[in-house]
């Protein structure tokens, strides 16, 4: 029940099915053509047939698929590279003259959740003695605190700002990114020279250039590149920024040994496979309707958001690939914080409550720091991450009531949990364990018989936010529901319903 690959190890002893079941469970891996399907990923096929589009993510690692844009994705590596290394060495310079020393990310959903979290997994962070190492922040929200905290203790004349986005349409981007223009514009920095501050990442460079951002800052990645799956491309630009040019690349190798391992390895001893399938046993065999993700490494904290993208986004759905509609449930609610934070907060309702949730555990067996021989601390996040499992798996015999002995204290156990183990946060085991679940949720897709790769369900809201904006903005409220439209007038005349 160990699986080990590209360094990683996984232990799904503390799941909750048997030799049967894991075989009953492989037989419908492969009665869904597992295998198939996996082949024909790697070889470019169109796995995201409503958009007409193949997932190419792999080949942005050199990870196998897309012999075709292999030529492109490295002249884009190399311009990532370079833009990092100028950014870094402070030869690009601002409406000043000053070099800029901040780079502000503007983006949203897959253009900000994965660069933001190995950003926070891997940068350095700025001591005392290198306060002059680049900065890098990320703003996603369109509330305008969000980056006005960003922004409050920089300064526009060392600030450049990168805008995210894989269509150039996104409004909440789009609109954090003109406040930032105005922020500059207030400082002095006319559009020319303003956009000096400008970098721009995106499949759609012919908007990015309408928008007002040279075509010479602008990085480009491609339509096989979905948003959830693109930190590998230029989005990634943050962390080669903030984490230097090769700890983006050892990322990306990470991620590639992961690739081959989930490509080559038989179905049995696939990290990924086991990983995807475990998530099939407990959402659709046991019925759990969410599962948890607790990362043992406070570095890892942002884990748990990327994997709501990734996963929900990708497999919550209840369409089948011909267009019916499922009978059977798809992806879980994907949940989680850093341990031990979370065993103070949720794992009571964890050990005790009536609702069975699968947990992830992430733990890295070194620490990041070396710890002086009387510092006990990472053994301790190992020793309770460790207990977590095993508790939450073995219980406690059931209470003796006729000794007087009640349901409180009472730990039913049979909770099932994966342990990963990683050989320390580094950039090449994240590389792995990110690509680890990308392929996890293709497994999972594969099996429902979904496509994991177009994402409609995001799309509805938006058009109706469009619409409610106009009304906000001076627009008759026809053709708005009755409750939102009295929400709008209240908002506007609070107090006034009707
Ligand atoms: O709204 C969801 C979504 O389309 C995601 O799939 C995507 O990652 C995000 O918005 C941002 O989109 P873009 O990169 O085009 O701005």
């Amino acid at each position: 029940m160990t699986v080990e690959a590209a360094g990683l190890l996984a232990d799904f002893s503390k799941q909750r099915l048997d030799g049967d079941g894991l075989e009953t469970l492989f037989a419908t891996a492969r009665a869904a053509r597992l295998d198939d399907a996996r082949s024909l990923l790697f070889a470019g096929a169109v796995m995201n047939p409503t958009e007409n589009r193949p997932a190419l993510h792999m080949a942005l690692r050199r990870g196998g698929g897309g012999g075709d844009v292999a030529d492109q994705v490295e002249v884009e590596r190399k311009r990532i590279r370079l833009l990092a290394s100028r950014l870094r060495s402070g030869e690009l310079r601002g409406f000043s003259g000053q070099p800029l020393k901040h780079l502000v990310c503007i983006g949203i959903g897959g253009s900000d959740l994965g660069p933001r979290l190995v950003c926070d997994a891997l940068a350095p962070p700025r001591s005392a003695v290198d306060r002059e190492r680049f900065d890098v922040r990320f703003v996603a929200n369109v509330d305008p605190c969000d980056l006005h905290l960003a922004l409050a203790d920089l300064d526009p004349a060392s600030t450049g700002f990168v805008v995210v986005s894989k269509t150039f349409t996104t409004r909440e981007t789009l609109a954090n990114a003109q406040a930032a223009r105005r922020w500059l514009g207030a400082a002095g920095a006319g559009n020319e020279a303003g956009a000096r501050h400008l970098i721009g990442v995106t499949a759609n460079a012919d908007a990015a250039v309408a928008y007002g951002i040279r075509a010479d800052q602008i990085l480009r990645f491609w339509d096989w590149v979905g948003g959830r799956y693109s930190l590998w491309s230029a989005v990634g630009i943050s962390i080669a920024v903030a984490c230097g040019p090769d700890a983006f690349d050892t990322l990306l190798e990470g991620a590639a040994t992961m690739d081959r391992h989930f490509q080559e390895a038989p179905l049995e001893q696939n990290l990924p496979v086991w990983l995807g399938l475990m998530s099939i046993w407990n959402r659709n065999g046991l019925g759990c309707t969410s599962q948890a993700v607790i990362p043992y490494a406070e570095r890892l904290r942002l884990l748990p958001a990327f994997l709501q993208q990734l996963v929900m986004e990708s497999n919550g759905k209840s369409a089948l690939l011909d267009g019916s509609r499922t009978s059977q449930p798809t992806a879980p609610v994907i949940w989680g914080v850093s341990g031990t934070n979370a065993q103070h907060s949720f794992f009571q309702q964890l050990h005790q409550g009536p609702d069975v949730v699968p947990v992830d555990f992430i733990i890295a067996r070194e620490p990041e720091l070396k710890p002086a021989s009387d510092d006990p601390r990472h053994d301790i996040l190992l020793a309770n991450c460790l207990a977590q499992s095993a508790a939450l798996a073995l219980g406690k015999p059931p209470p003796d009531q006729a000794a007087g002995e009640d349901w409180h204290k009472a730990f039913p156990g049979n909770r099932p949990s994966t342990v990963i183990l990683l050989p320390r946060i580094d950039a090449a085991s994240l590389g792995a364990l990110l690509a680890a679940y990308e392929h996890a949720t293709f497994v999972a897709s594969v099996v429902l018989g979904i496509n994991a790769f177009d994402q409609f369900g995001v799309e509805y809201g938006k058009v109706m936010a469009t619409s409610i904006e106009a009304v906000l903005g001076g627009k008759p409220d026809e053709g708005i529901d009755a409750s939102t439209r009295a929400l709008i007038r209240h908002i506007r005349q609070p107090g006034r319903l009707r």
